[in-house]
């Protein structure tokens, strides 16, 4: 049997303690990941004890060794199986041999799918993160929403993940349209222990962090262009958008009680399909996806565990010095002639003029024709032409 990181382990037992993991998911998660390290579609050690050759597609995982390794009976571990299967797991049960995956389950969003490829990943000061409370929902109206409803009782870190979204919210109140089964639509609670006026931060955090885990896609940048920050938190391949990111929060007098970062991906869906492109993308990119960009799918469970992972660890360094050079490095707006709306387009723009940066408090600096340099915390950007100024 394929062993598992104690702090991998010891992480989903406190998890479990603590009441954020069910056991049976818990269980679950040990009985995927020793499944996936099996067969080597997760990372795991090297010893192989515990693995039966067999003639198939990959090693068999005895029954009885994993068994003994849950502390439970033949018939739970099952039972547990039975689960996974229910979930979209491609199990094989082979009499008196045990169990082994005939197909990865690299692209479902189950808890059970997700978190095995922490495994790798759990270090230490971050082990929790292999038990973080993760809820999964074949489609709710808005992660957003489902995450805020629990908000005051949840702790820091917890997921809504869903296939779909039937109410999915954009900033300014526009909608967010994803294809159900095809994108990453999720939701992450913070408690991050900032004042109101640094919020913005957080936004720009989520954006860098979403940027670092997308760089790391092998041959995204070369089809598709380098991938860009749109201030404050659009993330571009190349001039299209293929990331939106919606933060809301609740706060007392000084200080940020919870936020609730929002972040959908286009990963396997055809978003000019589904929207169409063009004039209603006037001044904002139009959108594109990892699929279009790459020209094959991606599996959506291990780039949401590093986006988990990535964004967890911006958060625990939200005061570091890269947090803005990692946005000045993406930033796509400087030297461009821009209109900063604070509400609907059809409002009083707050300024127009040439985007000279990113300033030292993360703000979006903007020089008007009068030559006065308007600092801008917040608000939605439109890009006149896309085209650097002359
Ligand atoms: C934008 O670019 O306008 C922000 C889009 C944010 C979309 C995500 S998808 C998950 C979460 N749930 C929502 O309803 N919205 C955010």
């Amino acid at each position: 049997m394929q062993r598992l990181s104690p702090t991998f382990t010891e992480a989903l037992s406190e998890a479990t303690r603590r009441g954020l993991l069910s056991l049976g998911t818990s269980r679950r998660v040990v009985l995927a990941a020793r499944l996936g390290a099996a067969s080597g579609l997760i990372s795991g050690p090297a010893s192989e004890t515990g693995l039966e050759s067999a003639s198939g597609p990959g090693p068999l995982v005895s029954g009885k060794v994993l068994a003994s390794d849950l502390g439970l009976s033949r018939t739970a571990v099952h039972k547990h199986v039975e689960y996974l299967r229910a979930l979209g797991f491609a199990i094989e049960a082979v009499p008196g041999g045990g169990y082994r995956l005939v197909r990865p389950f690299d692209d479902l969003l189950a808890a059970e799918a997700v978190l095995p490829f922490l495994l790798g990943q759990v270090e230490p000061g971050f082990a929790w993160l292999a038990g973080l409370p993760y809820r999964y929902a074949e489609v709710c109206e808005s992660t957003n929403e489902a995450l805020k409803s629990g908000a005051d009782s949840l702790p820091s870190g917890a997921v809504v993940v869903a296939e779909g979204q039937t109410k999915g919210r954009g900033r300014l109140g526009r909608d967010w349209i994803s294809q159900r089964g095809k994108d990453l639509t999720f939701s992450v609670l913070m408690r991050p222990s900032l004042a109101p006026a640094q919020a913005h931060l957080l936004s720009l955090s989520v954006a860098l962090a979403v940027s670092e885990v997308l760089e790391t896609i092998p041959g995204l940048q070369e089809q598709a262009g380098t991938v860009g920050i749109k201030w404050p938190n659009d993330v571009l391949l190349g001039e299209k958008k293929v990331c939106g990111i919606l933060l809301e929060g609740s706060m007392d007098v000084d200080r940020l009680r919870w936020v609730v970062a929002g972040i959908g991906v286009n990963v396997n869906s055809d978003p000019t399909a589904v929207r169409g492109a063009g004039a209603e993308w006037l001044g904002r990119p139009s959108p594109t996806s990892l699929k279009v960009c790459l020209g094959h799918s991606v599996p959506r469970a291990p780039l949401l565990a590093d986006l988990l992972v990535r964004l967890t660890k911006r958060w625990a360094e939200l005061e570091a010095t890269d947090l803005l050079q990692g946005i000045r490095e993406r930033d796509v707006l400087t030297g461009r002639r821009v209109t900063v709306f604070t509400g609907p387009p059809e409002n009083e723009p707050l300024v127009t003029g040439e985007a000279l940066g990113i300033g030292p408090e993360g703000q979006l600096l903007v020089r008007t024709v009068a030559g006065t340099t308007v600092p801008v915390f917040a608000g939605d950007v439109t890009v006149q032409a896309m085209q650097a100024v002359e």
